[in-house]
């Protein structure tokens, strides 16, 4: 069985007690902060930046994952690289030269990810898996926290795990979306490694009875 990893997405938390809540859902099992950023302009929503990664960077030992839903997207990845960012991923529809951005995330220290949209064909893999750390589906589209899962990303996982173990690189599979203990087996089966929830977690009244079950169904997957 591979190594999972539960990375409960901020979006959904309560912004009035950030560092409570990242320090309370650590300490509940996440393995990693997911960090969702968005401009109003390439998704239509606006969210957080560098300030606030780096405010809640002292209050987590823990990874934080940035998801750039932004563009231009070169501009704003040092500053989140300096505020702690430890994982920065972005959209390819939203850098005009993909192999230049991902190297600009490793240049400045952090692991490199490309993120796919549910009508994001993946040909954009096709020349830079040694440049990447992390492989992000979405199973809905981007913007908001709270929408149903897209069960047609599990065929999408499915052909990134042939990608990935036929690259013999060690690139995380992460699914983003509407993920909840109820699907997360599902996910798990088709190949994913890493699994992004939001509402499933926050704003419930027991973070870790949810990581729990969310791993209960991952050890039979
Ligand atoms: C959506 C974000 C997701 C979202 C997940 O654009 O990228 O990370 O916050 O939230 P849930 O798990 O509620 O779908
Ligand atoms: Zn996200």
């Amino acid at each position: 069985m591979s190594t999972y990893r539960i990375a409960p997405s901020i979006l959904s938390a309560d912004f009035a007690r950030l560092g409570e809540e990242v320090r309370n859902v650590v300490a509940a099992g996440a393995d990693i902060i997911h960090f969702d950023v968005m401009d109003n302009h390439y998704v239509p929503n606006l969210t957080i930046g560098p300030l606030i990664c780096e405010a809640i960077r002292p209050h987590v030992q823990v990874p934080i994952d940035v998801h750039l839903m932004v563009k231009p997207v070169d501009r704003i990845i040092p500053d989140f690289a300096k505020a702690g960012a430890n994982i920065i991923s972005f959209h390819p529809e939203a850098s005009e030269h993909i192999d230049r951005t991902l190297q600009l995330i490793r240049d400045h220290g952090c692991k490199a990810g490309l993120v796919f949209n549910p009508a994001t064909p993946l040909h954009h893999l096709e020349h830079v898996m040694d440049k990447l750390d992390l492989i992000l589906i979405m199973s809905v589209n981007p913007g908001f926290g709270g929408q149903s899962f897209i069960p047609e990303a599990l065929q999408k996982i499915a052909a990134v795990r042939k990608l990935i173990d036929a690259s013999g690189r060690d690139i995380m599979l992460e699914v983003d979306g509407g993920i909840k203990p109820d699907n997360i087996a599902a996910a798990a089966k088709a190949g994913a490694d890493t699994f992004v929830a939001g509402s499933a977690i926050f704003g419930k009244p027991d973070y870790k009875a949810v990581i729990d079950a969310m791993r209960v169904q991952l050890s039979q997957a």
